[in-house]
């Protein structure tokens, strides 16, 4: 299947950079609290989009109603796979819990609601020929990235066969680098799945080691990336690596059951 990509999304949301709280990206959010099904309201579209682009629409050119202000059954329905899939009460409306969680920052790959599992595979199960595989950072990479990536590849290695060995750039399986996205949605970071191999941290986020307010722990997110190169889609448990969303100033580092589970029946091992 052509790199069915996973641009993702994801929003970033309140950076707090200097005491100050920058625009969010889920400032069109706001004006939606409470919306049922019926109602029409400015912003409802980008609500529909970015829901298209975390896994809850189906993308069908045939599919008009992505664009329009109305709170329709394509909005209530994907609204209700959202609200089942993150363990909240599926009320098919915007009530607070959803609105609270949908405007968290995540990661920019979208999530895969079909699956039964909690753990999840990318479409068509792609995965690596090999358990020893390269990676590089691009040239200028900020130095305190460097340890956090190279601990959270050792973490993988722990409890896999897969082994990680640094190459030039080029031909290296794994590159990462930090690079700014764009548009309205900006995810936090964005690994790509096999053989892609792409991982891109959002240079506009505020990157930190452990826990700082406001800040993103780096080793947390290289984690959870990592597992994407590898296969693995989101999870719905909470607690697993693998959950699309994180929070600031919390660090996450330790891979559960769920992740373990899901990279040995991916890979057999
Ligand atoms: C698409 O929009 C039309 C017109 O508002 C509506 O009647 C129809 O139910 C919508 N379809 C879905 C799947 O929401
Ligand atoms: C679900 O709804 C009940 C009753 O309104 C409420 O007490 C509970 O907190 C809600 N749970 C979630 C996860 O939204
Ligand atoms: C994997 O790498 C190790 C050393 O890093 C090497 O000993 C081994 O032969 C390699 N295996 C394959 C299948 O290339
Ligand atoms: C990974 O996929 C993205 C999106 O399709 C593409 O821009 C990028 O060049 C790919 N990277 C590699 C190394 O193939």
């Amino acid at each position: 299947m052509a790199t069915k990509i996973l641009l993702c999304i994801t929003f970033f949301v309140l950076l707090i950079d200097a005491g100050v709280e920058k625009a969010s990206a889920f400032d069109f959010l706001s004006n939606l609290r409470g919306s049922h099904k019926g109602d029409t309201i400015e912003g409802i579209s980008i609500l529909k989009k970015y829901l298209q682009d975390i896994g809850y629409i189906k993308s069908d050119p045939s599919n008009t109603n992505i664009t329009t202000n109305i709170f329709d059954d394509l909005l209530e329905s994907a609204l209700e796979t959202y609200q089942s899939y993150y363990g909240l009460n599926v009320t098919g409306f915007l009530d607070d819990n959803t609105m609270s969680l949908l405007s968290q920052p995540r990661c920019g790959v979208p999530d895969f609601p079909e699956e039964r599992t909690d753990y999840s595979f990318f479409p068509g199960k792609p995965k690596w020929w090999t358990y020893n595989l390269t990676f590089a950072f691009a040239q200028g990479t900020r130095l305190d990235a460097i340890n956090p990536v190279l601990q959270a590849l050792e973490d993988w290695a722990s409890v896999s066969p897969f082994r990680f060995s640094v190459k030039i750039f080029d031909e290296a399986n794994f590159k990462i680098n930090f690079q700014p996205f764009y548009g309205p949605h900006q995810p936090l970071a964005v690994g790509f799945e096999p053989t892609n191999g792409s991982f891109h941290f959002n240079v506009h986020e505020k990157w930190v080691n452990g826990k700082v307010p406001g800040g993103f722990d780096i080793e947390s997110v290289a984690l959870h990336e990592i597992g994407h190169l590898l296969g693995l889609e989101h999870s719905k448990d909470f607690h697993a690596i693998m959950y699309a969303y994180f929070w600031p100033n919390t660090v996450k580092l330790t891979l559960q059951p769920d992740d373990i589970q899901g990279l040995k029946v991916l890979y057999g091992f």
